[in-house]
């Protein structure tokens, strides 16, 4: 995967999180190295990282990329993303249904051919490397063939993704639906082949609750028991309308979440987008399971589903644990900074101010502890991958100005997350592979 041509010494403004720094604060939380380095070895790891004046001899002959005043990150983690919609952003639905069944299924059926979801991989996977993306809990579509599509496309350059086949047996188009023992097989055979592959995890996928039966229900439950260290990875509670048609499915469910913690969907490897309209008891079930709720502003913006309030569900009597996801296509950005700067703006509507270290903690450290990664990403501490996203805080006209006035780091990082894309990406590394250079890019 990584061979002795990569170890490197990568130098720039080098940042991130020891802690929560809404928990700990922002002096203990956060290391930050005007003029820092990290000194990735052959294996495409950490080997170190500090000050560049302290580098340890052991590294000063290294090649070395010099990134100058440009900050030097970890990669950023998407938590919610769909593989198979890669190229559909942007397409105007009244809501979340209406959406589905207009534009969504239609281009997912396309998945069905081995030769287009082959090339589709690569296509995502270089648009996440362009956005400064190096790891991310992927939905595919219901095709087998396109999650293992997915997965040797990942595998071939190193990436970071769990992602797992989308079981779905009802309320779609015929040519999108598997069945409870097919869905289960497939998943079987998939998660067998590929998890705990290179670096690669297996979610059990469930579209949502109004595309499986009972029975698919059952199965993945079943699926999830037999393998407790692979994710489970939904959708759950993001528009009125759909609540109410879960309601209809399942009348003696108490609520949506109460569908899948019948079924033994819930617990600490358990992950589900949106939770824009949860209850008090769903919060309490969701908070006692430790499952993970992934907030995806610009989705939710984009469809009108509703504001999610992080404060609530965050409360610290049953705090439930907090992703963030761009979920593209149904969100309008694979850019985690645009996500970021979504997110304060629903943050601001719904009576919460987050700072910059909040934000940018969560897309990384903090996506990286709720997907139960952080043993292997989402810091720059010595042992985890080269995962390294390198950003230019005056990438353009607008934040070139806007960085002369900054007051400091989290300033240039707040002006980042509000005014930032795939702009400010100037580099992305993988497993200390330079995956995306902007410059070469631009000259090409
Ligand atoms: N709920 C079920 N499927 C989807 C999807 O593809 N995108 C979003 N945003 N919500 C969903
Ligand atoms: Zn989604």
């Amino acid at each position: 995967m990584n061979d002795h041509g990569n170890a490197r010494v990568v130098r720039g403004a080098v940042l991130t999180y020891r802690d929560d720094p809404a928990v700990a604060g922002p002096r203990r939380a956060v290391r930050f190295h005007r003029r820092g380095a990290v000194a990735v070895g052959a294996d495409g790891r950490i080997a170190w990282r500090g000050p560049h004046g302290r580098l340890p001899e052991r590294f000063r002959d290294l090649p070395s990329d010099d990134h100058g005043d440009a900050l030097v990150l970890p990669g950023f983690i998407d938590a919610h993303i769909h593989f198979p919609q890669y190229r559909m952003l942007a397409a105007p639905g009244s809501d979340l249904l209406d959406w589905l069944n207009r534009f969504t299924f239609p281009e997912e059926t396309r998945y069905a051919s081995a030769t287009h979801a082959r090339a589709a991989a690569e296509r995502f996977l270089d648009r996440l490397v362009q956005h400064g993306t190096t790891a991310a809990l992927v939905f595919s579509s219901v095709h087998a063939g396109a999650a293992h599509a997915l997965f040797a496309a990942a595998e071939r350059r190193g990436h970071a993704i769990v992602s797992g086949k989308t079981m779905m047996d009802r309320n779609a188009p015929e040519s999108l639906r598997d069945d409870p023992v097919s869905g289960a097989r497939e998943s079987e055979a998939l998660l067998g082949r590929w998890h705990r592959r290179a670096r690669l995890r297996y979610a059990i996928t469930v579209r949502f609750a109004v595309t499986s039966t009972e029975a698919q229900l059952r199965a993945a439950g079943e699926l999830a028991a037999a393998h407790p260290d692979c994710h489970v990875h939904s959708h759950l509670s993001e528009t009125e309308d759909e609540l109410a048609l879960v309601r209809r499915l399942f009348p003696w469910a108490a609520d949506y979440t109460d569908v899948y913690d019948r079924f033994g969907l819930l617990g600490p490897r358990s992950v589900f987008a949106h939770g824009v309209h949860l209850s008090e008891r769903e919060c309490t079930r969701l908070q006692e399971s430790e499952s993970v709720v992934v907030h995806c502003p610009t989705a939710n913006t984009f469809l009108g589903s509703g504001l999610f309030d992080g404060g609530r569900l965050a409360r610290a009597e049953r705090p439930v644990r907090i992703g963030i996801g761009t979920d593209v296509g149904g969100g309008t950005s694979y850019s985690m900074l645009a996500t970021l700067g979504e997110a304060y703006k629903v943050a601001m509507l719904t009576g919460r101010m987050p700072t910059a270290h909040d934000l940018f903690h969560l897309a990384t450290r903090g996506n990286a502890m709720r997907l139960g990664l952080d043993d292997e990403i989402g810091t720059l501490e010595a042992g985890r991958w080269a995962d390294l996203v390198v950003l230019d805080p005056a990438a353009t006209p607008v934040l070139a100005d806007r960085h002369a006035l900054s007051e400091g780091i989290e300033d240039t990082l707040f002006a980042l997350a509000i005014l930032g894309d795939d702009r400010a990406v100037r580099a992305t590394y993988v497993a200390g592979r330079l995956a995306w250079d902007a410059a070469a890019a631009s000259s090409r």
